[in-house]
């Protein structure tokens, strides 16, 4: 855990504001890797996940391969119609405090030679900014493609095209949109593809990529959104395959919360469905999959699903917990 201090914030957007922090006790922080996030603690509301932003011109505060460091940097995108968080973050002040988690990594560059493929949507951009300087500092070949609907609303237009000109490509929604096909027909069979952004976005990007022949295990995939409550969501059971108890999870709670509020002790951390720590596997039911990151094979096989987003498709679930 940090006690964090928000030295400086400033606009990006119109709702994208940067914050930057230092440890409250004038401290060194944690050194951190490219796709690292830390946990933010806001009063009321609960934790929410912020990916850590390293620019090149930062590497005199934290210089590279250091383990210690002065500040982390986010940018937090205010939604209007969400749970407060991303507004409470907006009004932190000057000199205000705040806990956050270490920096965890659910999204990491692997180590390979192969090229790599940044593939950002709307504020999913941020993890894949310290990941293109990551690549960057390594001459490694990258190159960056970043969606949103229009010039207007996308943050760091102008310093991603002065850091990365030679990499990164800008797409519009209303003059110039993304054609995954074509993007990923380009690419060559070894490239490793990293995607963030909303579910819809990387759900496409994740068809597209397959039927362009990635391989599964070469994608690789953040989620820059809350889980939400569909619509025609029902409550069903699940049971524990060891034990026999039974538990009725109810529309707008997750297996997650359900069963840790009955004292089980659980492997999770994004609750998002994308790090795929809590991925279980399933006895018997019909899981209703709602995560980013099992492959289109692995959700036709029904044996496995991730417990903290996905749902039921059957009255019960049977699982090996
Ligand atoms: S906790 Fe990350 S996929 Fe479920």
């Amino acid at each position: 855990m940090n006690h964090l201090k928000l030295v400086d914030r400033r606009d990006e957007t119109d709702r994208i504001r940067i914050l930057q922090f230092t440890a409250s006790s004038g401290d060194a922080l944690p050194a951190y890797t490219a796709g690292t996030h830390l946990d933010f603690e806001l009063d009321g509301i609960g934790n929410r996940s912020y990916s850590l932003i390293d620019w090149p011109q930062h590497s005199d505060q934290n210089p590279p391969g250091s383990e210690k460091i002065q500040s982390y940097t986010i940018a937090v995108q205010r939604e209007d119609d969400g749970d407060g968080g991303s507004k409470m973050m907006h009004q932190l002040q000057i000199g205000q405090s705040i806990n956050a988690s270490d920096p965890v990594n659910d999204f990491e560059l692997i180590d390979s030679v192969a090229p790599v493929l940044l593939l950002a949507g709307g504020i999913g951009i941020t993890p894949l900014i310290s990941m293109a300087t990551s690549l960057a500092s390594q001459k490694h070949p990258f190159s960056l493609h970043y969606a949103a609907r229009s010039l207007s609303v996308m943050g760091f237009h102008s310093t991603l095209s002065e850091h990365f000109a030679d990499h990164v490509q800008f797409y519009f929604d209303d003059t110039r949109p993304l054609d995954l096909a074509a993007l990923f027909s380009e690419q060559g069979e070894s490239t490793e593809l990293y995607i963030c952004g909303p579910k819809g976005m990387i759900e496409a990007a994740r068809k597209a990529a397959t039927t362009a022949g990635f391989a599964d295990n070469n994608i690789h995939v953040e989620l820059f959104s809350s889980p939400d409550t569909e619509s025609g969501d029902s409550a069903f059971e699940v049971e524990i395959n060891d034990s026999g108890e039974v538990f009725e999870i109810p529309v707008g709670q997750s297996i997650i919360d359900v069963l840790e509020a009955a004292g089980k002790d659980l492997m999770f951390d994004c609750q998002r469905g994308d790090c795929g720590i809590c991925q279980t596997d399933v006895i018997s039911g019909i899981p209703d999959h709602r995560d980013v990151v099992l492959s289109e094979a692995d959700r036709a096989s029904g044996k496995v699903m991730q417990i903290c987003v996905s749902r039921a498709k059957s009255p019960r679930l049977v699982l090996d917990l």
